[in-house]
Protein backbone atom coordinates (compact mmCIF):
# COMPACT_ATOMS: atom_id res chain seq x y z
CA UNK A 1 0.00 0.00 0.00
CA UNK A 2 1.52 3.42 -0.69
CA UNK A 3 -0.01 6.93 -0.07
CA UNK A 4 0.30 8.13 -3.98
CA UNK A 5 0.34 12.15 -4.35
CA UNK A 6 -1.62 12.93 -7.98
CA UNK A 7 0.42 14.89 -10.07
CA UNK A 8 -1.65 15.03 -13.30
CA UNK A 9 -5.51 13.49 -13.40
CA UNK A 10 -6.86 15.13 -16.59
CA UNK A 11 -9.39 14.47 -19.38
CA UNK A 12 -7.49 13.52 -22.34
CA UNK A 13 -10.86 12.12 -24.80
CA UNK A 14 -14.71 12.50 -23.82
CA UNK A 15 -15.26 9.84 -20.89
CA UNK A 16 -11.27 9.50 -20.47
CA UNK A 17 -8.83 10.38 -18.49
CA UNK A 18 -4.93 10.24 -17.75
CA UNK A 19 -3.92 10.02 -14.03
CA UNK A 20 -0.36 10.72 -13.25
CA UNK A 21 0.81 9.32 -9.41
CA UNK A 22 3.59 9.52 -7.59
CA UNK A 23 4.48 6.10 -6.56
CA UNK A 24 8.12 5.29 -6.00
CA UNK A 25 7.65 2.05 -4.33
CA UNK A 26 4.87 0.95 -6.35
CA UNK A 27 6.76 1.86 -9.51
CA UNK A 28 9.98 0.49 -9.18
CA UNK A 29 8.14 -2.56 -9.00
CA UNK A 30 5.69 -2.28 -11.39
CA UNK A 31 5.87 -4.66 -14.78
CA UNK A 32 3.45 -4.91 -17.90
CA UNK A 33 0.55 -6.74 -16.99
CA UNK A 34 0.42 -6.54 -13.17
CA UNK A 35 -2.79 -3.78 -12.60
CA UNK A 36 -3.00 -1.27 -8.83
CA UNK A 37 -6.34 -1.25 -6.47
CA UNK A 38 -6.81 2.45 -6.69
CA UNK A 39 -8.84 4.02 -3.68
CA UNK A 40 -11.24 6.43 -5.61
CA UNK A 41 -12.72 8.40 -2.47
CA UNK A 42 -10.95 10.34 0.39
CA UNK A 43 -12.32 7.32 2.86
CA UNK A 44 -10.66 4.93 0.54
CA UNK A 45 -13.81 2.71 0.76
CA UNK A 46 -14.24 2.94 -3.46
CA UNK A 47 -11.04 0.86 -4.33
CA UNK A 48 -10.98 0.42 -8.18
CA UNK A 49 -9.10 -1.69 -9.84
CA UNK A 50 -6.85 -0.75 -12.77
CA UNK A 51 -3.69 -1.32 -15.16
CA UNK A 52 -0.61 0.06 -15.47
CA UNK A 53 0.17 2.34 -19.20
CA UNK A 54 3.40 3.30 -17.60
CA UNK A 55 6.11 2.89 -14.50
CA UNK A 56 9.05 4.78 -14.66
CA UNK A 57 11.11 6.67 -12.04
CA UNK A 58 8.76 7.50 -8.70
CA UNK A 59 5.82 7.63 -11.88
CA UNK A 60 2.92 5.56 -12.40
CA UNK A 61 0.74 6.16 -15.44
CA UNK A 62 -2.82 5.24 -15.86
CA UNK A 63 -6.02 5.57 -18.29
CA UNK A 64 -9.08 5.60 -17.24
CA UNK A 65 -12.41 5.36 -18.42
CA UNK A 66 -15.64 7.27 -16.72
CA UNK A 67 -17.67 4.51 -16.00
CA UNK A 68 -19.88 4.67 -12.68
CA UNK A 69 -18.99 5.89 -9.25
CA UNK A 70 -15.85 5.21 -8.48
CA UNK A 71 -14.39 6.24 -11.86
CA UNK A 72 -16.66 9.49 -11.44
CA UNK A 73 -15.34 10.09 -8.27
CA UNK A 74 -11.66 9.49 -9.32
CA UNK A 75 -12.32 12.53 -12.56
CA UNK A 76 -12.62 14.53 -9.43
CA UNK A 77 -9.24 14.07 -7.22
CA UNK A 78 -7.11 17.38 -7.82
CA UNK A 79 -3.44 17.08 -8.62
CA UNK A 80 -1.60 17.58 -5.37
CA UNK A 81 -3.80 15.57 -3.30
CA UNK A 82 -2.89 11.98 -2.13
CA UNK A 83 -4.90 9.00 -2.98
CA UNK A 84 -4.04 5.38 -1.07
CA UNK A 85 -2.89 2.52 -3.76
CA UNK A 86 -2.13 -1.29 -3.62
CA UNK A 87 -0.13 -2.64 -5.89
CA UNK A 88 1.40 -4.10 -8.27
CA UNK A 89 -0.89 -6.93 -8.45
CA UNK A 90 -1.11 -9.56 -11.10
CA UNK A 91 1.00 -12.12 -13.02
CA UNK A 92 2.94 -9.96 -15.67
CA UNK A 93 2.98 -10.45 -18.95
CA UNK A 94 6.23 -13.51 -19.97
CA UNK A 95 7.06 -12.57 -23.63
CA UNK A 96 9.22 -14.98 -25.17
CA UNK A 97 12.44 -13.42 -25.89
CA UNK A 98 12.28 -15.89 -28.52
CA UNK A 99 9.33 -15.54 -30.52
CA UNK A 100 9.24 -14.17 -33.81
CA UNK A 101 6.96 -12.02 -33.90
CA UNK A 102 5.40 -10.17 -30.42
CA UNK A 103 1.96 -9.09 -31.20
CA UNK A 104 -0.19 -7.01 -29.03
CA UNK A 105 -3.83 -6.84 -30.12
CA UNK A 106 -5.92 -4.40 -27.11
CA UNK A 107 -9.51 -3.10 -26.96
CA UNK A 108 -10.57 0.36 -25.08
CA UNK A 109 -9.48 0.32 -21.44
CA UNK A 110 -7.82 -2.97 -22.40
CA UNK A 111 -5.05 -1.03 -24.60
CA UNK A 112 -2.72 0.26 -21.70
CA UNK A 113 -1.11 -2.45 -20.36
CA UNK A 114 -0.22 -3.68 -24.02
CA UNK A 115 1.28 -0.21 -24.71
CA UNK A 116 3.37 -0.57 -21.36
CA UNK A 117 4.66 -4.24 -22.93
CA UNK A 118 5.30 -3.01 -25.76
CA UNK A 119 7.49 0.08 -25.05
CA UNK A 120 9.29 -2.15 -22.13
CA UNK A 121 10.43 -4.63 -24.80
CA UNK A 122 11.78 -1.39 -27.48
CA UNK A 123 13.52 -0.67 -24.34
CA UNK A 124 15.24 -3.95 -23.58
CA UNK A 125 16.51 -3.98 -26.61
CA UNK A 126 13.97 -7.25 -27.47
CA UNK A 127 15.00 -9.12 -30.78
CA UNK A 128 11.08 -9.65 -31.17
CA UNK A 129 9.62 -7.95 -34.44
CA UNK A 130 6.50 -6.50 -32.52
CA UNK A 131 3.28 -4.79 -33.87
CA UNK A 132 0.32 -3.34 -32.25
CA UNK A 133 -3.43 -3.54 -33.14
CA UNK A 134 -6.17 -1.07 -30.86
CA UNK A 135 -9.55 -1.08 -31.23
CA UNK A 136 -11.72 1.56 -29.73
CA UNK A 137 -15.18 3.40 -30.01
CA UNK A 138 -14.85 6.27 -28.32
CA UNK A 139 -11.48 8.54 -29.48
CA UNK A 140 -8.36 7.08 -28.87
CA UNK A 141 -6.99 8.43 -25.46
CA UNK A 142 -3.67 8.50 -26.52
CA UNK A 143 -2.23 11.00 -29.16
CA UNK A 144 -2.92 9.66 -33.13
CA UNK A 145 -1.08 10.47 -36.32
CA UNK A 146 -0.92 9.51 -39.89
CA UNK A 147 1.77 6.29 -39.54
CA UNK A 148 5.35 7.04 -40.35
CA UNK A 149 6.32 3.55 -39.68
CA UNK A 150 5.30 1.06 -42.31
CA UNK A 151 3.15 -1.54 -41.65
CA UNK A 152 2.80 -4.09 -44.48
CA UNK A 153 -0.56 -5.60 -44.77
CA UNK A 154 -2.42 -2.81 -43.15
CA UNK A 155 -5.34 -1.74 -46.32
CA UNK A 156 -4.27 1.84 -46.78
CA UNK A 157 -7.18 3.64 -45.35
CA UNK A 158 -6.28 2.64 -41.80
CA UNK A 159 -3.45 5.01 -41.90
CA UNK A 160 -4.01 5.92 -38.04
CA UNK A 161 -0.53 5.00 -36.25
CA UNK A 162 -0.96 6.16 -32.08
CA UNK A 163 1.74 9.06 -32.02
CA UNK A 164 3.92 7.15 -29.20
CA UNK A 165 4.24 3.82 -31.00
CA UNK A 166 4.81 5.65 -33.96
CA UNK A 167 7.51 7.53 -33.16
CA UNK A 168 9.57 4.70 -31.39
CA UNK A 169 8.91 2.89 -34.90
CA UNK A 170 6.52 0.35 -33.73
CA UNK A 171 4.14 -0.60 -35.96
CA UNK A 172 0.45 0.53 -35.14
CA UNK A 173 -3.00 0.38 -36.42
CA UNK A 174 -6.46 1.31 -35.29
CA UNK A 175 -9.55 -0.10 -35.94
CA UNK A 176 -13.32 1.76 -34.90
CA UNK A 177 -16.95 0.73 -36.12
CA UNK A 178 -17.31 4.87 -34.48
CA UNK A 179 -16.10 6.59 -37.67
CA UNK A 180 -12.53 7.54 -36.75
CA UNK A 181 -10.80 8.87 -39.48
CA UNK A 182 -8.11 7.07 -40.68
CA UNK A 183 -9.11 3.83 -38.79
CA UNK A 184 -9.90 0.20 -40.21
CA UNK A 185 -13.53 0.30 -39.82
CA UNK A 186 -14.49 -2.88 -37.98
CA UNK A 187 -13.60 -4.86 -35.17
CA UNK A 188 -9.95 -5.12 -34.15
CA UNK A 189 -9.75 -8.68 -34.78
CA UNK A 190 -10.95 -8.21 -38.24
CA UNK A 191 -8.03 -5.58 -38.79
CA UNK A 192 -5.27 -7.88 -37.56
CA UNK A 193 -7.23 -11.14 -39.54
CA UNK A 194 -6.58 -8.83 -42.63
CA UNK A 195 -2.88 -8.12 -41.65
CA UNK A 196 -2.29 -11.55 -40.85
CA UNK A 197 -3.70 -12.50 -44.45
CA UNK A 198 -2.08 -10.26 -46.31
CA UNK A 199 1.21 -11.46 -45.08
CA UNK A 200 4.09 -12.82 -48.15
CA UNK A 201 4.96 -15.05 -45.09
CA UNK A 202 3.01 -15.65 -42.45
CA UNK A 203 4.38 -14.96 -38.91
CA UNK A 204 6.19 -17.86 -38.37
CA UNK A 205 5.36 -20.58 -34.95
CA UNK A 206 6.67 -19.25 -31.88
CA UNK A 207 4.83 -15.93 -32.23
CA UNK A 208 2.88 -14.71 -29.33
CA UNK A 209 -0.16 -12.91 -29.20
CA UNK A 210 -1.18 -10.65 -25.89
CA UNK A 211 -4.37 -9.33 -25.63
CA UNK A 212 -6.53 -6.89 -23.01
CA UNK A 213 -10.30 -5.31 -23.33
CA UNK A 214 -13.99 -6.62 -23.51
CA UNK A 215 -14.41 -10.55 -23.45
CA UNK A 216 -15.69 -10.21 -26.19
CA UNK A 217 -12.59 -9.11 -28.44
CA UNK A 218 -10.36 -11.27 -26.11
CA UNK A 219 -12.78 -14.73 -27.59
CA UNK A 220 -11.83 -13.57 -30.83
CA UNK A 221 -8.39 -13.27 -30.11
CA UNK A 222 -8.55 -16.84 -28.51
CA UNK A 223 -10.04 -18.12 -31.42
CA UNK A 224 -7.84 -16.55 -33.84
CA UNK A 225 -4.29 -16.99 -32.01
CA UNK A 226 -5.56 -20.99 -32.07
CA UNK A 227 -6.20 -21.32 -35.59
CA UNK A 228 -2.78 -19.70 -36.32
CA UNK A 229 -1.12 -21.71 -33.69
CA UNK A 230 -0.07 -18.67 -31.65
CA UNK A 231 1.03 -18.57 -28.18
CA UNK A 232 0.46 -15.58 -26.01
CA UNK A 233 -1.87 -14.61 -22.94
CA UNK A 234 -4.96 -12.75 -22.44
CA UNK A 235 -5.11 -10.20 -19.27
CA UNK A 236 -8.50 -10.38 -18.05
CA UNK A 237 -10.59 -7.18 -16.04
CA UNK A 238 -13.04 -9.29 -13.84
CA UNK A 239 -15.20 -6.99 -10.92
CA UNK A 240 -12.87 -7.77 -8.25
CA UNK A 241 -13.95 -6.99 -4.42
CA UNK A 242 -10.54 -7.88 -2.11
CA UNK A 243 -7.70 -8.25 -5.07
CA UNK A 244 -5.65 -10.03 -2.79
CA UNK A 245 -6.65 -13.39 -3.00
CA UNK A 246 -9.08 -13.84 -0.30
CA UNK A 247 -12.71 -13.30 -1.72
CA UNK A 248 -12.62 -15.70 -4.46
CA UNK A 249 -15.03 -12.88 -5.72
CA UNK A 250 -13.13 -12.73 -9.52
CA UNK A 251 -12.55 -16.29 -10.22
CA UNK A 252 -13.23 -17.04 -13.54
CA UNK A 253 -13.57 -20.95 -15.46
CA UNK A 254 -10.04 -21.70 -17.31
CA UNK A 255 -9.80 -24.54 -19.72
CA UNK A 256 -6.45 -25.86 -19.88
CA UNK A 257 -4.61 -28.77 -20.27
CA UNK A 258 -6.47 -31.04 -17.28
CA UNK A 259 -9.56 -29.46 -17.98
CA UNK A 260 -11.85 -26.65 -17.02
CA UNK A 261 -10.55 -25.02 -13.47
CA UNK A 262 -11.83 -22.15 -11.32
CA UNK A 263 -8.72 -19.67 -11.35
CA UNK A 264 -8.58 -15.69 -9.56
CA UNK A 265 -7.87 -12.94 -12.31
CA UNK A 266 -6.07 -11.28 -9.28
C1 LIG B 1 -7.28 -5.92 -13.55
C2 LIG B 1 -8.13 -4.80 -14.05
C3 LIG B 1 -7.54 -3.75 -14.72
C4 LIG B 1 -8.33 -2.68 -15.18
N1 LIG B 1 -7.71 -1.66 -15.81
C5 LIG B 1 -8.44 -0.60 -16.22
C6 LIG B 1 -7.80 0.52 -16.83
O1 LIG B 1 -6.57 0.55 -17.03
N2 LIG B 1 -8.57 1.56 -17.20
C7 LIG B 1 -9.94 1.56 -17.00
O2 LIG B 1 -10.60 2.53 -17.36
N3 LIG B 1 -10.56 0.51 -16.44
C8 LIG B 1 -9.85 -0.56 -16.03
N4 LIG B 1 -10.48 -1.61 -15.44
C9 LIG B 1 -11.94 -1.56 -15.25
C10 LIG B 1 -12.23 -0.67 -14.04
O3 LIG B 1 -11.71 -1.28 -12.88
C11 LIG B 1 -13.75 -0.50 -13.91
O4 LIG B 1 -14.22 0.26 -14.99
C12 LIG B 1 -14.07 0.21 -12.60
O5 LIG B 1 -13.87 -0.67 -11.53
C13 LIG B 1 -15.50 0.69 -12.62
O6 LIG B 1 -15.78 1.25 -11.35
P1 LIG B 1 -16.96 2.30 -11.17
O7 LIG B 1 -17.27 2.39 -9.72
O8 LIG B 1 -16.65 3.57 -11.88
O9 LIG B 1 -18.15 1.65 -11.96
P2 LIG B 1 -19.24 0.64 -11.40
O10 LIG B 1 -20.37 1.45 -10.87
O11 LIG B 1 -18.61 -0.39 -10.53
O12 LIG B 1 -19.66 -0.03 -12.77
C14 LIG B 1 -20.26 0.72 -13.84
C15 LIG B 1 -20.24 -0.13 -15.11
O13 LIG B 1 -18.88 -0.30 -15.52
C16 LIG B 1 -18.66 -1.56 -16.06
N5 LIG B 1 -17.58 -2.23 -15.31
C17 LIG B 1 -17.32 -2.12 -13.99
N6 LIG B 1 -16.25 -2.84 -13.65
C18 LIG B 1 -15.83 -3.46 -14.77
C19 LIG B 1 -14.77 -4.36 -15.04
N7 LIG B 1 -13.93 -4.79 -14.11
N8 LIG B 1 -14.64 -4.79 -16.31
C20 LIG B 1 -15.48 -4.36 -17.26
N9 LIG B 1 -16.50 -3.50 -17.05
C21 LIG B 1 -16.67 -3.07 -15.83
C22 LIG B 1 -19.96 -2.29 -15.98
O14 LIG B 1 -20.59 -2.20 -17.24
C23 LIG B 1 -20.75 -1.54 -14.94
O15 LIG B 1 -22.12 -1.62 -15.17
C24 LIG B 1 -9.74 -2.69 -14.97
C25 LIG B 1 -10.33 -3.76 -14.31
C26 LIG B 1 -9.54 -4.81 -13.86
C27 LIG B 1 -10.17 -5.93 -13.13
S1 LIG C 1 -10.77 -10.13 -5.84
FE1 LIG C 1 -10.79 -11.24 -3.98
S2 LIG C 1 -9.86 -13.11 -4.58
FE2 LIG C 1 -9.65 -11.89 -6.37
Amino acid sequence: MEHARIRENQRVAPEQFQLLLESPRIAARAQPGTFVQVSCDEDGWLKRPMSLLDARGDRLDILYKVVGKGTQRLSTRPAGTHLSIMGPIGNPFAPDPEAPWIIAIGGGTGIPPLIFLLERLLASGTRNRLAFFGGSELPFPLETQPRATPFIGIPEHASLSLLRLDRAGIPAALASRGSIRGTYPGLVTELFECWWRAQPEPPAQGTQVFSCGPSAMMVSVQNLALEMHFGGALCLEEYMACAIGGCAGCTVPITGPGGIAMKRVC
